[in-house]
């Protein structure tokens, strides 16, 4: 997710363009930069880095003259965090710079293409492709360029464009990518989101997928492929500015969490051609990946929840014996990892210090490390042998949820690869799991619905001293999540526990009202999780049911229930997550807790 700014007016563009980058920051922040149109033609200042240090490189924008320019704000998906990825970009005569948020898909057979043509990039994006396309197909007609482009290229991407024959326009192009028009009194603008722009009007109009602006001082005109002009209804904004960065959720977290089905098909949906899980990243050969005897997974956090689900998918599908280890654990057991094991770190910073330690002791044991990461170019990233980056845009929110479900996503991808590639699953089975996995986004959609029944029981124990959740095989895995998502926002003291294991110890802490969240969508094991809960029902326990959809026989346990859309069981913490999510944030919200920034924690823990 990047951000995206223009303006067209009689006013100096570049300190609009500035504040309406610092406003967008939550989108990505890794390297940001303007273009603005001058008698000297397109001057273009980028740099690595958050905008405050392209704002001071630009004296607040002083430095910069002239009334027409574009902005940009970096979240690293092609081409790591630099200078010279830095958007904009231009084209090789200069022409045309070009701002850019998503994906062209097919950037690297369009920049053979070009490249045949003797067209030079000089970075590793995918954007530069739209930038040196204008060039190829610009004839004089700007708006007709911009239409051959768009039909070459395949992907999600919003567009900010200008060109410097043509001083008296900033062109918009839109699809699966928001982006809206200012519409301002002799100026207007285009943005990614409306706190970019808020200071400068209310009346808006969010640009629909396929649609060209042509955006002048006085007017705006919107097209669509075929050059049609299409009439469009200003919308007026009350929102204020704070509520506005975060898209009118009250919290990052509620908006991340709403945000997890996107997230989870833009992870998915790139590695996925006609019906065939892609994972070049891994950059391992067959060889190397049916030569590892075993799988160690490192991390912390939610992260190494995530590995302890992946552990029984991985297992379960490709037959290979997984370890996960506490990243701070494993550096110093003298692991057992050596040329034979693969190594999987999984973090959604990338810059986890335990991680990225656990990582180098891995290595320097011979073992092959891949990585499950959210921020292109962190540490952990660039110190694997292989990366498999989940697109699920800036988490600004330190209780991570949207990266928790990318990264499962994407170690169910890897774990139905691993089993091709070792003959473990035979082609029905390939096909059935590869079709379940596309589902998740729809299923996770369907769970985000059911907040209301999440509200009440978050209302009726927001008070409770300490809660416990259970569950057998992955619900016990997933009990992991759902119990440092409460604990982390909410400060009530919470346990995760399996079922069968409670007996053992821990239920002599159970007593009158104690709420048990008892995680049952493993069928197998349905029955003795709830006579699991049964053991902690006598004995005064609250019980919260969580099972799919359907299955009434656990309402002769539990006090209440969620329920999930049912999907291949080895997913369901894909979807099982989600109320406890929700839980936890709503019992927080009900304590009047700093859900967005915990006492005590950081995003990232770049400590030992
Ligand atoms: C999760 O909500 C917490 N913020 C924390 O446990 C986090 O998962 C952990 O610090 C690991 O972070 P990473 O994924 O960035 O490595």
């Amino acid at each position: 997710m990047c951000g995206i700014v223009g303006y067209i007016g009689n006013e100096q563009a570049a300190p609009f363009l500035l504040d309406g980058l610092k406003k967008l920051e939550y989108r990505g922040y890794d390297s940001a930069g303007i273009a603005v149109y001058n008698d000297s033609g397109i001057d273009v200042e980028k740099v690595k880095g958050r905008i405050k240090v392209l704002s001071d490189m630009l004296q607040g924008g002083t430095r910069v003259k002239g009334s027409l320019g574009i902005g940009h704000t970096r979240w690293a998906t092609h081409g790591k965090p630099s200078d010279i990825n830095s958007h904009p970009h231009m084209s090789e005569t200069g022409n045309f710079a070009v701002v850019h948020n998503g994906i062209i898909e097919n950037h690297m057979k369009l920049k053979n293409h070009l490249q045949e043509l003797g067209k030079s990039f000089v970075s590793d994006t995918d954007t530069e492709v739209v930038a040196h396309l204008l060039d190829h197909f610009y004839k004089g007609d700007i708006l007709d360029a911009i239409i051959k482009v768009i039909n070459m290229v395949e992907g999600s991407y919003a567009l900010g464009i200008i060109c410097k024959d043509d001083p008296d326009t900033l062109y918009a192009v839109r699809k699966d990518n928001p982006l809206i028009i200012g519409l301002g009194k002799h100026e207007n603008f285009i943005a990614s989101d409306i706190p970019a722009i808020l200071e400068k009007t209310r009346d808006i109009y969010r640009m629909q997928d396929n649609e060209i602006a042509e955006i002048k001082r006085e007017s705006v005109t919107v097209y669509n492929m075929a050059k049609e002009v299409i009439p469009f209804e200003p919308y007026h904004v009350n929102w204020d500015i704070g509520a506005a960065e975060k898209g009118g959720y009250e919290h990052f977290m509620l908006k991340e969490i709403m945000e997890q089905p996107k997230a989870i098909q833009d992870t998915i949906s790139p590695r996925i051609k006609n019906g065939k899980i892609v994972l070049d990243e891994m950059n391992l050969t067959p060889e190397e990946l049916n030569r590892f005897q075993k799988i160690v997974i490192v991390a912390c956090g939610s992260s190494y929840h995530v590995g302890v689900v992946s552990k029984y998918v991985i297992e379960k599908l490709a037959r290979i014996p997984v370890e996960v280890d506490l990243a701070s654990e494993f550096r110093y057991r003298d692991p057992l990892v050596d040329e034979t094991s693969l190594v999987i770190a999984i973090s959604q910073s990338g810059e986890t210090a335990d991680t990225l330690e656990a990582l180098r002791e891995a290595k320097r044991r011979g073992a092959k490390v891949i990585s499950v990461v959210n921020v292109v170019g962190s540490s952990i990233a660039m110190e694997s042998d292989g990366v498999l980056y989940t697109w699920a845009g800036p988490e600004i929110s330190v209780a991570t949820t949207k990266a928790y479900s990318t990264q499962l996503a994407m170690l169910y991808m890897i774990a139905i690869y691993l089993a091709k590639q070792r003959n473990r699953i035979d082609d029905a089975a390939y096909d059935h799991y590869v079709s379940e996995l596309q589902r998740l986004p729809s299923l996770v959609e369907q769970a985000l619905q059911n907040k209301e029944v999440v509200q009440y029981v978050a209302s009726r124990h927001f008070n409770a001293k300490s809660i416990f959740f259970i569950g057998r095989n992955i619900d016990y895995a997933l009990s992991l999540e759902g119990s440092l998502k409460l604990k982390e926002i909410s400060y009530i003291h919470s346990e995760a526990y399996a079922a069968g294991e409670l007996k053992h110890g821990t239920i002599s802490l159970i007593e009158d009202g104690t709420l048990v969240v008892a995680l049952a969508t493993c069928k197998k094991l349905f029955d003795k999780t709830m006579s699991n809960a049964v053991e902690v029902k006598t004995r005064g326990a609250c019980i919260l049911g969580l099972t799919t959809e359907g299955n009434e026989k656990i309402n002769d346990v539990a006090d209440h229930v969620f329920y999930v859309p049912e999907a291949e069981e080895l997913f369901m913490p894909s979807l099982a997550v989600i109320p406890l999510q929700l839980f936890a944030y709503y019992i927080a919200l009900m304590k009047n807790c700093d859900i967005d920034n915990p006492r005590n924690l950081a995003k990232s823990v770049t400590v030992e």
